[in-house]
Parts: C-alpha cells; structure tokens; sequence
C-alpha cells in the first residue's frame, strides 16, 4: 500500500514491477534525450495490450493525463511529462516479446515496445532487415507516433511508407484491432495512418505489421568534398541519374558539424587535412552479389565522371572506410551537444533550394548574430537539413533563451513562408513545436484533428500536444 489510491490499482492490475514510484526509479522517465524535463506521479508498464487497455480506463475514471513513451529518444518532448507531478508515462518498455516474420510474405508483425536493434537483429537471422535507420535505438511503437525518418529515406521511405498495419488502444481504452498484413487493400478508409506522425494523441501503439526489406549484400561507401552547396546538388543529381536504384543515403555534413565530432570523439580521425564547405557520405547497396555487379567499381566510375565535370567544385573523394565515415555522420547531433549552447533545427525545404535557403540563414547570423556558429548537416537527398546553430554564451553576451526566441521564429518563418518548407522535417511536432505547429497549421486541420480527438481520445488523457 502507497499514499496514492491509483498507485495500489495500477500495482494490482500490472503485479510486480508493473509501476515504479521512487525519484530514482522514475529518472530515466522523466528527462527526455534533448528535450523535456518534468515529474511524473508514476511510471506505468504495461506487458499487453489488455492491461495498456486498462491502464487507460483506470485513468480515464480518474482523469489523469497520460504520456506514452517509448524508449524515450525522441527530439520534441513528446515523451516526458511535464512538471505538475500529476501525469502518468505509460511506458512500452514491457510490451516487447512478440516479433512474428513471415519470409515469404516479407512482413513482420512486431509488438510496440520492441527496440528498433532487437527488431534488426531478429530479422537479420532470416537475412532481412527495417530499413528506417538512425543513430538512435527507438522502439517500434514510438517510431510509428512520430513517423520516424533517418538516413536512408530516400531509397526505402520513412516509417509510413513501409506500415501495413497497427493495433492501438484509443485513449478511452478502446482496441483498435488493423493488423493488415496485405500491400494491397483499398477497402475505403485506412485508420492507421491516424496514428502516424501524430504523436500517440489519438492511440497507444501496441503493435504493429511492417514491410521488411532484404538485408543488401553489399555496399559501397564514399565521402565527397564538395566546396559549396550548389555542387552538392549537381552530385545527388548525376548519382541519382546513373545510380538512382541503388543509391541509399546521401548525407551532408558540413565542417562546423564535423569540427564538433573531431573534438569530441578522439577516436576517429578527420578525413581531409581541411574540413570542406561539405563532406557528402554517399552509400550505394544493393542485392545483387559483387560478383554480378560491383556497385564500388560503379561508384567510383561516376564519382571520377563528376570530379571532372565539377572542376574546383569537388576537392577531394575517398572511397571505402564506410563504417567510419556513418560513425561521424551518427556522432554529430551529440557531438553538438557538448560545444556550447545550441539551438536544433530540423527543416526541410524543396531540396533544390537547399543551398539558397542555408546560404540565407549565413546571412543572417553573419549580419546580426555573428558569434553564432551554424553547424549544418542532414538528408540533403530528402530536403532535410539539421541547421543546428551552436555558441558561447559569454561570446554573444546573452542569456540562451534570448537568442532562441530572437532567432527560432525568424528561421522558422524563413523555411516555411520564404522557402515553402517545414518546420518539423522528421522529428514530429511534440510540446517542443507546439507553437509553430499552432502557428502554421491550416485551421480546418486543426478542426479535423479536434473531431477525430474526440472520437479516440474523448476525456483528452493523451494530449501531450494539441492538434487541434
Ligand atoms: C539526425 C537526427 C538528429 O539526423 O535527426 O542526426
Ligand atoms: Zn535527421
């Protein structure tokens, strides 16, 4: 018996180990990985879905809010309960035995609180794998909430693209029971697609049916120096036009970016004597054996095309050493992290206004912020670029939270009325976009979003963002 009433019943209903109360047992709960910090009254965890149904009952009666987490990796506060010490998280972390593959189907019914690596290292067995990749080990229901991209979308999509089905149970304790695991079945409307990308306000993820890939039997890896972004651009072009098929993650890290990982990460070494404007990690993979078709000899034949197309525009290629090369791409966000203060972005704009926009942004840090550094990188192939800016305090003589509110609605508004782009490329909305998302988003969404709230969630426990 605790002094909590809700305590006892979420300890009877889930037995032991079922809900943690101590600030120690609570911590790793509570602080989100960039964002978010509060107290939560206690952690919930659920091991099926009946008691992730009843868990929501129980809170229903009471009317207590609700925080679904998954591993609690994500970048937009979506996961941590805020500070009134009211709020229950409902973690998944329980929810993870069941991973069903079916080979010949190529489909994989997963249950939500599986983690992403042990998703991958199952199917591996059957020589297959998720291909939404990224430096973080996510589980699968909270890769479904925010509609996970990563470095390899442009070859296989983002976790949209590759779900065929989901089971969720609605805020009031509904289940709602899809588990499609057809690719074709146009039967009028598809609820899944309610749950993705909008946060775990209109359901719990509890599972899930994924398309799977086969795992690629080979690679070839390059790093390309580029002096400017136009360049850039004309490399993912002319890889794309002869390569297309088989090219599967074109990332861009600029010097800044790679400034922080050489600092902070003493065992890898830089690549070139002189960062460039941009390093592009280029990886190519296919099925086809090397024996068949040798996609390094390929790559290396294009890229010797592009050097001599592109003049002074690229200054150096390596080819090989691809696991070094996404060890530096996988280090920047935390490398960033340690520099100094910073303010993330995760944009997207029409891909070939890449350049133009960031060149804006250049700009304007250098007109009236110029001890702001921009440490820019990301999915160029997708639009998407991580404009993270970093400083000193001391250097800029202002508190933080001054710089971000002079400078986070001026880039915003640059991405999204200058440049036609998104304010939230990958990461979700979260309480971290709130703001922009109320500030942007067309009010008959906002309506729709109201209307099917309160359809899934009447009581509004799993409003951790308003959409509507
Ligand atoms: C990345 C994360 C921050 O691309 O989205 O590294
Ligand atoms: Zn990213």
């Amino acid at each position: 018996m605790t002094a909590d009433p809700l305590v006892d019943a979420f300890a009877r209903l889930l037995g032991p180990g079922g809900v943690l109360t101590s600030p120690e047992d609570r911590a790793r709960f509570e602080k989100g990985w960039r964002y978010g910090a509060g107290t939560a009254r206690c952690i919930v965890r659920p091991s099926s879905t009946a008691e992730v149904a009843a868990v929501l009952r129980l809170c229903g009666e009471q009317r207590v809010r609700v925080v679904p987490q998954g591993a609690n990796t994500g970048l937009v506060a979506a996961s941590t309960p805020d500070a009134s010490g009211a709020m229950v998280v409902l973690s998944l972390e329980r929810l993870n035995r069941r991973i069903e593959v079916d080979v010949h189907g190529r489909t994989v019914v997963v249950d939500g609180g599986v983690l992403l690596s042990q998703l991958n290292e199952a199917l591996a067995k059957d020589w297959f794998w998720f291909p939404v990749d990224l430096g973080a080990d996510p589980q699968i229901g909270g890769m479904v909430a925010t509609n996970t991209g990563g470095t390899r979308l442009l070859r296989y999509g983002d976790v949209r693209h590759n779900l065929l089905g989901l089971e969720v149970v609605l805020g009031d304790g509904r289940v709602l029971t899809q588990l499609n695991r057809l690719r074709k079945n146009n039967t009028g409307l598809d609820p899944k697609h309610l749950f993705v990308g909008t946060t775990g306000v209109f359901g719990v993820v509890t599972r899930a049916v994924l398309q799977i890939a086969p795992l690629p039997q080979q690679r070839a890896v390059a790093l390309v120096a580029c002096q400017d972004g136009d360049t850039v651009l004309e490399l993912l072009t002319a890889l794309e036009g002869q390569l297309g098929e088989v090219l599967s993650a074109f990332e861009v890290m600029s010097a800044n970016a790679l400034e922080a990982v050489f600092a902070h990460q003493p065992n890898l070494r830089k690549p070139f004597a002189v960062l460039p404007r941009y390093a592009v990690l280029v990886e190519l993979s296919s099925t086809l054996p090397a024996s068949s078709f040798s996609l390094e000899a390929a790559l290396q034949a294009r890229l010797e095309w592009f050097v001599e197309q592109a003049g002074d525009g690229v200054l150096d290629v390596l080819v090989g050493n691809g696991d070094e090369f996404w060890q530096m791409r996988h280090h920047i966000s935390e490398s960033l992290r340690s520099v100094g203060k910073m303010l993330a972005f995760d944009i997207s704009v029409p891909r070939s206004m890449l350049p133009a926009f960031t060149g804006e942004v250049e700009r304007l840090l250098a007109a009236d912020w110029p001890a702001v550094r921009l440490c820019d990188y990301g999915h160029w192939g997708d639009g998407g670029t991580h404009l993270n800016l970093v400083w000193a305090e001391a250097a800029v003589g202002k508190p933080a939270a001054e710089v971000v509110a002079a400078l986070q609605p001026r880039i915003y508004e640059l991405a999204v009325h200058g440049y036609g782009g998104s304010y939230s490329a990958e990461h979700g909305v979260g309480p971290h976009n709130q703001r922009y998302y109320d500030l942007y988003t067309d009010p008959v969404v906002k309506q729709l979003c109201g209307l099917l709230g309160d359809f899934c969630d009447p009581g509004q426990l799993l409003a951790t963002v308003r959409l509507r």
